[in-house]
């Protein structure tokens, strides 16, 4: 596979990058979120190019421990990972000695024992990536913890938001559904609030907690009523994994009050940007003709998670281009 002229004069080689982990966006400087999208942006055009490697992470190991099912991100990581040159091991918690009583520490140790630059940790339990930071030697990148956060799935949210926005600062971005088991929402809420965005949570009270207010965000319960005010709505997906039951009366009248659909896309600006981090049910969240219309960037999210990965990877781990 031939390696990519390393173009080190676009190459953000002099970003200022101190971390080891990557927890969550809460954790975050408003200038460490602008680095990695910076970065991500210089990276855009190598992640789009197949049969192209970047040398930067050669002799790295990345490991995908996945504890949660996973299509975007974990593949994302994997190809990521290979697109600069790592070497990539994927874990699967089902076929492993966990089945025979061995921790979840113990068995992060062991993995890391035999040489491990970074992990790529997805669970069910909030705050496991940070309990394996506070274990390990290895760098932890937070794939999603329960309901607390998904760091990269927010910056490549909001990486797409500066890309066909232009900015993020002024903006009125709508966060739609699901709030209360949504780790999405939160890395949004925090990453959005430091670039300067204006934040409306919407949902059935039912599932959108008093305490997120204290994020600083806007609270309602009424999406027709913010659709006209906003520039961009994230749908997220109803979490049914994480609910108990009867939160909602049913998937038919969740969808009519919170559903986006073209009626209600007609009360919106004409130049909306809608997203959903996926995967979506069709019909519920957000019908189809919407899924797939002109306002939707959701497969643009995918594509640009794969840059937003590489240059977390490459912060976290990665050598400079060799010149
Ligand atoms: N958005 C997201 O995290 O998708 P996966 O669960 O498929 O990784």
């Amino acid at each position: 596979m031939p390696l990519e002229a390393d173009a080190p004069e676009r190459f953000p080689e002099h970003f200022p990058w101190t971390r080891r982990h990557l927890l969550g966006l809460e954790d975050l400087g408003k200038g460490e979120i602008l680095v990695i999208l910076d970065a991500a942006e210089t990276l855009i055009e190598s992640s789009e190019r197949r049969g192209k490697k970047r040398s930067n992470l050669s002799g790295k190991v990345v490991v995908n421990l996945f504890f949660e099912p996973s299509t975007r991100t974990r593949t994302s990581f994997g190809l990521a990972a290979r697109r600069l040159c790592a070497d990539v091991l994927d874990f699967t918690p089902s076929s492993s000695s966990l089945s025979k009583g061995e921790t979840f520490i113990d068995t992060a140790k062991n993995i890391e024992a035999m040489g491990i630059d970074l992990m790529v940790v997805r669970h069910a339990s909030s705050g496991a990536p940070h309990l394996l930071a506070d274990h390990l030697q290895c760098g932890v990148i937070n794939a999603g913890d329960g309901a607390h956060e998904h760091p990269t799935q927010g910056l490549l949210d909001i990486f797409t938001i500066r890309q066909r926005k232009g900015r993020i600062q002024g903006l009125t971005v709508g966060l739609v559904g699901d709030i209360a088991h949504s780790r999405v929402a939160r890395s949004n809420i925090h990453g959005l609030l430091k670039l300067g965005a204006k934040v409306i949570v919407c949902g059935p009270p039912t599932l959108v907690p008093r305490a997120i207010m204290e994020l600083g965000v806007e609270v309602s319960h009424n999406l027709d009523e913010i659709m006209p005010r906003c520039d961009v709505i994230n749908m997220l997906r109803i979490q049914f994994e994480r609910q108990r039951n009867g939160l909602f009366p049913s998937i038919q009248e969740y969808a009519r009050l919170f559903g986006m659909d073209a009626s209600r896309l007609a009360n919106a600006k004409s130049d909306l940007l809608l997203l959903a981090p996926g995967p979506i049910n069709r019909g519920v969240e957000i019908t189809p003709e919407v899924a797939d219309g002109p306002h939707s960037a959701i497969l643009q999210q995918v594509t640009n998670g794969l840059a937003i990965r590489m240059a977390v990877l490459y912060l976290l781990c990665g050598q400079p281009p060799q010149v």
